[in-house]
């Protein structure tokens, strides 16, 4: 594909899909794919907050593109999250383009916020204010909005001064391209499955004359680069690779079809192994879809019992140490048991009494439950489906558990 000269390009954010490894391994390809690419400038959604937060910088940092947000501030210490909240690129036309960073209300909700450690400053007052400080620096104003398509377009009805939004996060709507007022806004999609184009026409002035925004789907079609495929074969392999390898229980594998021994550390047992002593837990599981989230599975798609992508989020502790590995093997960790919340259960199993196994947040849910496989997923609401709070409910553990 030609790249014009006078050209800008963006990336609107959500690069750590998930946790672990094969997250990592997905960074790591954004990373040096998109500076291979000529990137200018990224955003953060809220996906990626908590890798910056552990990190306290960008991934994209030793890529050198600027990754940026203007409205995010850690709780404690009230700093910026990202060091830069927006990015200024001067074209060979001498048009000088700001790009402003924006996290939405929605996408990071005040829950995940207060979980993350980190406030979110109201979007519209912000981007007012780094208009106002940027007036005489830059000709033209974009901004990121990772925060879905409504709030998006309540920024850009109602802060002026901004020429361009590009909103991000998945929605139901498909509008790619409209304007609001003097603005235009595009709403675009996610999984890296198209490629947003806005041409525009600047006038003597350095206004905007005229605009013409499309969504290209990148499928088979389009022309492959060398380059790009190699860099996605290898992360593909080195995934495969981490699958292969991860040892699924540690200190030897039990008898096939058999749940791991208890000094196995680590290890998944399987919900059957939670009955002993939380029987009424057991029961209310068991009429949760989670119950029967491997047949379901199966059912729309044979071949998924064959596919990482499927697995990972329909079995108990894919890809993890003890953790489901194939049916005849893990067939006690089909469906999402209590330790896809919980996390492993050996330790806990041998001591029951101690506190402080299985805390959940709403971060456990979203490593599944994700704008692509759960677009509906509202953290109280289905909290609440599958609710299974009371101490009352556990039974004082046996002699010799
Ligand atoms: C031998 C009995 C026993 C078995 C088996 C058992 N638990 Fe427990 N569990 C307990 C007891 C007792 C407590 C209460 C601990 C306390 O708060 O004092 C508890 C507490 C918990 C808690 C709350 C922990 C906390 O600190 O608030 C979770 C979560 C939990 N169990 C999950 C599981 C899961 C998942 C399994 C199966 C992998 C399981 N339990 C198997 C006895 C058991
Ligand atoms: C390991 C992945 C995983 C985790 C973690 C997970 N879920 Fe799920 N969840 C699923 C899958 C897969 C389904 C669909 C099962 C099916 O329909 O067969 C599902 C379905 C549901 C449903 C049923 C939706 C409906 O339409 O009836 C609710 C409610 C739900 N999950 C709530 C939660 C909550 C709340 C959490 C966090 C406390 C959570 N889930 C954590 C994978 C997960
Ligand atoms: C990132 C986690 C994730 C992955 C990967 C995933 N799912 Fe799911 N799946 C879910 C969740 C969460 C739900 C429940 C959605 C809800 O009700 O909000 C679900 C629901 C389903 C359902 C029941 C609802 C429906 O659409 O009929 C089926 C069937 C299903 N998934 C099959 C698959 C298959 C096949 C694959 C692999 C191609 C797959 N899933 C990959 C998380 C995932
Ligand atoms: C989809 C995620 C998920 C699954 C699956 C799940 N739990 Fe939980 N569990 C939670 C959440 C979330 C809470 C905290 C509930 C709350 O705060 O309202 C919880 C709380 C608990 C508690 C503490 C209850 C209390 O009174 O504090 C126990 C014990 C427990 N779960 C055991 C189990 C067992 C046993 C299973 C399997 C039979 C199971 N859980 C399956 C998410 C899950």
């Amino acid at each position: 594909m030609a790249i014009a000269p006078n050209r800008l390009l963006i990336d609107l954010g959500d690069f750590v899909p998930g946790l672990g490894k094969p997250a990592e391994i997905k960074l790591g390809l954004y990373t040096t794919a998109l500076p291979a690419m000529g990137y200018d400038v990224v955003g953060v959604g809220e996906l990626d907050v908590r890798t910056i937060k552990d990190t306290r910088k960008s991934p994209f940092e030793q890529a050198k593109i600027p990754q940026i947000c203007a409205n995010l501030v850690y709780e404690d210490t009230k700093k910026p999250l990202l060091k830069k909240p927006y990015f200024i690129k001067k074209m060979p036309s001498g048009l000088r383009v700001a790009v402003i960073g924006i996290m939405g209300n929605m996408t990071m909700n005040p829950q995940l916020a207060k979980q993350n450690g980190i406030i979110v400053l109201p979007p519209g007052e912000t981007v007012r204010k780094t208009i106002d400080s940027l007036k005489g620096k830059a000709d033209l104003f974009v901004v990121l909005a990772h925060s879905g398509y409504e709030e998006a377009k309540k920024l850009a009805a109602d802060v002026p001064g901004i020429d361009i939004v590009l909103s991000s996060h998945p929605s139901t709507v498909n509008t790619d391209f409209e304007r609001v007022g003097n603005t235009i806004l595009m709403h675009c999609k996610g999984n890296s499955k198209y490629v947003g184009k806005l041409v525009l026409n600047i006038d003597s002035e350095g206004k905007i004359a005229s605009a013409v925004g499309t969504e290209d789907l990148l499928d088979a079609k389009m022309e492959k680069d060398a380059k790009m495929q190699k860099l996605i074969d290898d992360a593909e392999a080195a995934v495969q690779e981490f699958y292969n390898s991860s040892n699924p229980h540690v200190g030897g594998p039990p008898a096939p079809g058999m749940p791991p021994s208890q000094s196995e550390p680590g290890a998944f047992v399987g919900a059957q192994r939670c009955i002993g002593c939380h029987l009424s837990i057991h029961q209310t599981w068991q009429k949760t879809k989670h119950a029967q989230a491997f047949d379901d599975m199966k059912k729309k798609d044979p071949n998924a019992t064959m596919n990482p992508n499927c697995l990972s989020c329909h079995t108990t502790g894919y890809m993890m140490n003890g953790g489901y590995t194939t049916e005849t093997a893990t067939p006690y960790l089909r469906d999402v048991g209590c330790e896809s919340c919980h996390g492993p259960g050996v330790r806990h199993l041998r001591t029951p009494s101690d506190k402080g196994y299985g805390a959940t947040t709403e971060l456990t849910c979203r490593k599944c439950h994700d704008g692509t496989n759960s677009p509906k997923f509202d953290y109280a609401k289905y909290l609440d489906k599958i609710a299974h709070k009371s101490t009352s409910q556990i039974v004082k553990p046996p002699e010799s558990p």
